[in-house]
């Protein structure tokens, strides 16, 4: 199929183009969407088939549930159970990066959640993805824009790169303001919040406005064998580069003495800090942003995993981020990338 690229900058101005991209969905067709985390694959939610295409162009296994994109919180009405806790995040933190785990209504068809009672919503800030679900007049469902298993696109070259042919349009909305997909939180029989998935509205955010939030045993990593996840894509090996990946543990001056080592031994890759840069030059460097700068640690993530493929390098390297704050995200992406692989180097 043929897949037309357009470049929403202005949702008002450019309203006719909101139109066509709403009409594609309305079809049952598929359009790529820009939202402040990451690019979203989107088609009508509440339409089976479309579901079905979102899975094949994927290449997701369809026990794996779809998040539905609203524009309005009050619209989870139509397609969910909601209570006063739903109510309470909506006023703190939608539109934001916070998706909603809540009973479903028969609105939404099972192929949309994976065949699960319950539906993932979320209400974007991004404008544009905004107006076109708005447009639209049905919810979008739409996973990140990312064939399985590779890293998310934040930018719609990397959109291009995975879904050129399969979908009907790629929306173009410049590069994805977070860089990191949304928080996902269950609201538990009890009242409290239990954090399947971080993201930028962090733990301690959730905390302000729940008394009782606990972290998923899959996040903890203490989930034993027989047991299921209650995030299903948290099951899935993720985010994964083609090159071995290994977080680097220990002080500043033992990494920069180990990678040195490394760079004269193998090519490897270095996701690092800014302030390195100069220390390790000559080799595969792809500077992340400032120490201690997490929300542009957050923004870059996924273009430098997926610059380390073009690069074919024999390792890759990176610092394991620190759990506070935004960094629990960052630390549950990456040690998922890197499949678990985490090296101290202090001597
Ligand atoms: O930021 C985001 O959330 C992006 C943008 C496009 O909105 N979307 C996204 O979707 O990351 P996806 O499909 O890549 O990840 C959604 C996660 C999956 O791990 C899925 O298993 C989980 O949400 N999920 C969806 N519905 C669920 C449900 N009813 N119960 C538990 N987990 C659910
Ligand atoms: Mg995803």
């Amino acid at each position: 199929m043929e897949t037309v690229v357009l470049k929403i900058e202005d949702p008002v101005k450019q309203s006719a183009q909101i139109e066509r991209a709403a009409a594609l969905i309305r079809d049952g067709g598929l359009v790529v969407i820009p939202t402040e985390t990451v690019y979203g694959l989107g088609g009508d939610a509440t339409n089976p088939l479309s579901a079905q295409k979102i899975y094949a162009a994927k290449g997701r296994p369809s026990d794996n549930p779809l998040i539905i994109h609203i524009s309005d919180p009050r619209d989870a009405e139509k397609y969910a159970f909601t209570n006063e806790l739903y109510y309470k995040l909506a006023k703190a933190f939608m539109p934001g990066p916070l998706t909603v785990i809540l009973p479903k209504k028969d609105t939404v068809p099972r192929e949309t959640t994976g065949g699960l009672d319950t539906v993932a919503v979320r209400c974007p800030s991004n404008a544009v993805a905004s107006a076109i679900i708005r447009a639209a007049g049905v919810p979008i469902a739409a996973p990140s824009a990312n064939i399985s298993g590779r890293p998310s696109a934040t930018a719609v070259k990397y959109v291009i790169e995975d879904f050129d042919g399969r979908v009907d349009m790629i929306v173009d909305g410049g590069e994805s303001e977070i860089g990191l997909e949304s928080t996902i939180v269950l609201i538990t029989e009890n009242n409290g919040l239990m954090l399947l998935r971080p993201g930028a509205i962090t733990y301690d955010a959730l905390c302000c406005v729940c008394e009782n939030v606990t972290i998923s045993p899959t996040l903890e990593g203490t989930l034993s064998e027989n047991e299921h996840p209650i995030s299903p894509g948290m099951k899935y090996r993720h985010y994964a580069p083609s090159a071995k990946f290994v977080l680097l543990d220990g002080n500043e001056a033992s990494i920069i003495k180990f990678l040195k080592e490394e760079q004269k031994r193998c090519r490897c890759a270095v996701l690092c800090y800014d302030e390195e840069a100069e220390l390790l030059s000559g080799g595969l460097l792809l500077p992340i942003g400032k120490r201690g700068d997490l929300k542009t640690h957050a923004r870059m993530l996924f273009a430098r995993l997926r610059e380390c493929d073009t690069l074919s390098p024999d390792i890759i390297y990176a610092h394991i981020p620190d759990k506070a704050g935004l960094g629990l995200a960052l630390y549950n992406r990456m040690i998922r990338a890197a499949a678990h692989t985490v090296l101290n180097v202090e001597d």
